[in-house]
């Protein structure tokens, strides 16, 4: 069964073989798109565009990739706005609110998290999120953790284990370090595809971080690292050293951080929403792409720290306030995410891509930062 979509204003493909110093989304107008069994078969101009079994008028609308969001914390229960309200009065952000969401999580039902996955994963599809990575990290114990990566896996197949969010509260670090490297790597093992560390003062040092880090890269998982939130600090570094698929965060870097992350494989994840939300330094997006890293723009949506699933949002913060041309913006929001979840099947629209289109109701999608704040997603597909 193929379909036709046709009246596309603008069409997004961030197909290499499009893709222009000027234009990086390898854009085509008046274009038209073929999608058969859930793969894109065909792309081009609409005048040129094959028969296929069905057709479909988007009427004049911009269409991109889904959005890839390659940073959430979904498996939680209860929210924080007290500690929001505290931050806009002036306290700072740190890590230690995290217990708290660890305290409600533990003891909520499997059926209460459930209903909060399904409610944020149905809200960042809503506006165009069709891939979602998602982590644990508020259970702290191997059942609890064990608990979290398996409800997750019920939404998404890119499931995270962050064991290493916190140490858990009241128990020993070098206890607690024994116990993620141990007993709570191996329930997790098997059913997560990532794990990721909070190499951070309050969290988990250097050394901590890279004991983690290993163990889990021998158990065969790929890596992930939050460094540099909140201040400078080995977290970049180490992700490059380990060769994390990406360092999330990046506030605070330094020049040797920005070159090392350029010479990598590691990609930049910048989560504009989480630094205004925490008003921290916003992430060198601009610095990073002048310097040649990979960036990915993320939602990091979780109680704390970033409590929204809005890509757009985040796509138009990093163009306003963090000096992204809004094609860089979609590109790291997209393909960006894609290859900090190293995935090649989508934040692309090239032909064999994974047909995830996200409809814009504008002509194309400059909007989503000339109209930050509105709603542009009519449809997702
Ligand atoms: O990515 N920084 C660590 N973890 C989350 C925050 C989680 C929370 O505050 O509950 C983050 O910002």
């Amino acid at each position: 069964m193929s379909t036709l979509y046709t009246g596309i204003a603008e069409l997004t493909t961030n197909d290499p073989e499009r893709a222009t110093r000027e234009d990086p989304l390898g854009r085509v107008l008046d274009a038209a798109l073929v999608v058969e069994d859930g793969l894109v078969v065909w792309t081009g101009r609409q005048h040129e565009a094959p028969e296929a079994d069905d057709r479909v008028d988007v009427c004049g609308r911009a269409v991109l990739p889904g959005w890839v969001d390659a940073h959430s914390h979904l498996v939680f229960a209860g929210d924080r706005t007290e500690e929001f309200e505290a931050r806009t009065a002036g306290r700072p952000y740190a890590a230690g609110g995290i217990a708290t969401t660890v305290a409600a999580t533990r003891a909520a039902t499997d059926e209460e998290l459930r209903r909060g996955l399904r409610r944020h994963v149905a809200e960042a599809r809503a506006q165009g999120t069709t891939t979602l990575e998602t982590k644990t990290g508020y259970g702290l114990t191997p059942a609890e953790e064990l608990r979290a990566a398996l409800l997750a896996t019920e939404f998404t197949d890119e499931v995270t284990w962050l064991g290493a969010h916190i140490v858990a509260p009241g128990e020993e670090p070098a206890d607690y370090l024994a116990e993620l490297v141990g007993p709570q790597l191996q329930a997790v093992r098997d059913h997560v595809r990532w794990a990721d560390v909070f190499c951070e003062t309050g969290a988990f040092d250097e050394e901590q971080s890279r004991t983690v880090l290993l163990a889990a890269r021998e158990a065969g998982l790929g890596l992930r690292v939050h460094g540099n939130q909140l201040g400078p600090g080995p977290g970049v570094r180490l992700a490059v050293e380990v060769g994390a698929a990406s360092v999330d965060h990046c506030n605070h870097l330094s020049d040797a951080d920005v070159d090392a992350l350029a010479g990598s494989d590691t990609v930049a994840t910048v989560l504009p929403a989480c630094d205004l939300s925490t008003r921290q330094p916003l992430a060198p997006a601009r610095r990073l792409l002048d310097a040649g890293a990979t960036v990915a723009i993320a939602s990091n949506c979780n109680p704390g720290s970033s409590y929204t699933s809005s890509l757009a949002f985040c796509v138009a913060t990093a163009v306003l306030q963090m000096g992204l041309t809004v094609a860089e913006a979609v590109h790291a929001a997209t393909a960006g995410g894609a290859r900090a979840l190293r995935r090649t099947d989508v934040g692309h629209l090239a032909v064999g891509a994974r047909a995830d289109l996200h409809v814009l109701d504008a002509p194309s999608v400059t909007h989503l930062a000339y109209r930050p704040g509105v709603p542009l997603t009519h449809s997702v597909h």
